[in-house]
């Protein structure tokens, strides 16, 4: 066995250049290609008082004759949009977003690693509006970058069996912001989710308020069983995963039951008990769990690994990002 290079943890090595856009006097200005370095904002920006930023998170892959594709940009890019929307910042206009997103993977096209890994693409949006009174006032300026960061297989280690607490007490994020993929959400999130690190070495937490199964902190959440896959219907409390679209699009395609609905903690405990259990997300893919931990109980799912229908549709999803098996949907674009 060849011994593994030791990658960079996923999100901490960025590309030498990001592409660039300001908001002022009510237009997005034009784009431009820039070494990543510290900004110079006001300490009076909207942003760092109001928190007016949101952001996203998408793949391109390299195959093996070279070629760089994107995993469904259009589907990322309108989620950018309505997140902005709903915290009245400038909407950013997709189709320039789109062309930061080429500009920067044709400028740094060397750094897109070859499969299992791939460039991790992030656009981030914020308010820089000099005003520490504007609790009840949008930002009127804005700056709009595209970051880029090589990523690795998020499994080099191999798959492990998540170990996730069950909350039915906490929330992630106020209930018509849950589909908004802003900063303030993942904030609420991270008290919950160290206190069930150290208390219960969880790896993640499952937000179940009014006893609802909803989403990890940073993931979707589905249950799996023989020709069925089960996971809450979209609302505006949790974020509209486009893995999550894939894989329910995939489960379609290969003959699966696919039901979207809500479901409440006790229902997915007894479907855990023979079925199988999984978080689908962008960096993760597919992540299969093994123990879900509620009320101080330990519930194990399935034989407490991760399951065979879990690695399957990981798998499948995977070959399509890929290029090793067909691309039926549409979802890749070359760059
Ligand atoms: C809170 C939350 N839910 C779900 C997801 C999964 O979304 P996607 O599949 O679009 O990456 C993410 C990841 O971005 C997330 O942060």
């Amino acid at each position: 066995m060849t011994a593994q290079p030791q990658r960079p943890a996923f999100g901490t090595l960025l590309t030498s250049h990001m592409a660039v856009a300001t908001y002022q006097a009510g237009h997005w200005g034009k784009s431009e290609i820039k070494p990543v370095a510290p900004l110079e904002i006001s300490p009076a920006a909207h942003v760092l008082h109001y928190a007016s930023t949101c952001f996203e998170g998408f793949k391109a892959f390299r195959r093996a004759e070279g070629s760089v594709h994107v995993f469904r940009m259009d589907r990322h890019l309108q989620r950018f949009q309505q997140s902005a929307r709903q915290l009245v910042l400038p909407e950013p206009d997709p189709i320039q977003v789109a062309d930061m997103v080429r500009a920067v993977i044709n400028r740094c096209r060397d750094a897109v690693p070859e499969a299992p890994g791939a460039l991790y693409l992030r656009p981030i949006l914020f308010g820089t509006t000099a005003n520490i009174g504007a609790a009840a006032t949008p930002t009127s300026e804005a700056l709009l970058i595209v970051l880029a960061s090589p990523v690795w297989d998020y499994f080099a280690g191999g798959m492990k069996p998540l170990r996730i607490l069950v909350d039915d007490q906490n929330t992630r994020s106020a209930e018509h912001m849950g589909m908004v993929k802003t900063g303030g959400n993942y904030a609420a999130a991270m008290g919950p989710t160290l206190n069930a690190r150290a208390k219960y070495h969880a790896d993640q937490v499952l937000f179940c308020p009014d006893g609802q199964v909803q989403e990890t902190g940073a993931a979707n959440f589905f249950l799996i069983r023989e020709g069925e896959l089960l996971t809450r219907s979209l609302d505006s409390t949790f974020l509209h995963g486009v893995t999550r679209d894939s894989l329910l699009t995939l489960g379609r395609d290969l003959g699966y039951t696919v039901t979207e609905r809500k479901f409440d903690v006790l229902e997915m405990l007894d479907w855990a008990h023979k079925g199988e259990a999984a978080l689908s997300g962008t960096a993760a893919v597919l992540a299969g769990v093994g123990t879900l931990v509620y009320a101080g109980t330990e519930h194990r799912v399935g034989n407490g690994e991760v399951g065979p229908i879990t690695r399957a549709l990981r798998t499948a999803l995977i070959a399509v990002q890929q290029g090793d098996a067909p691309d039926r949907h549409g979802w890749l674009e070359r760059v």
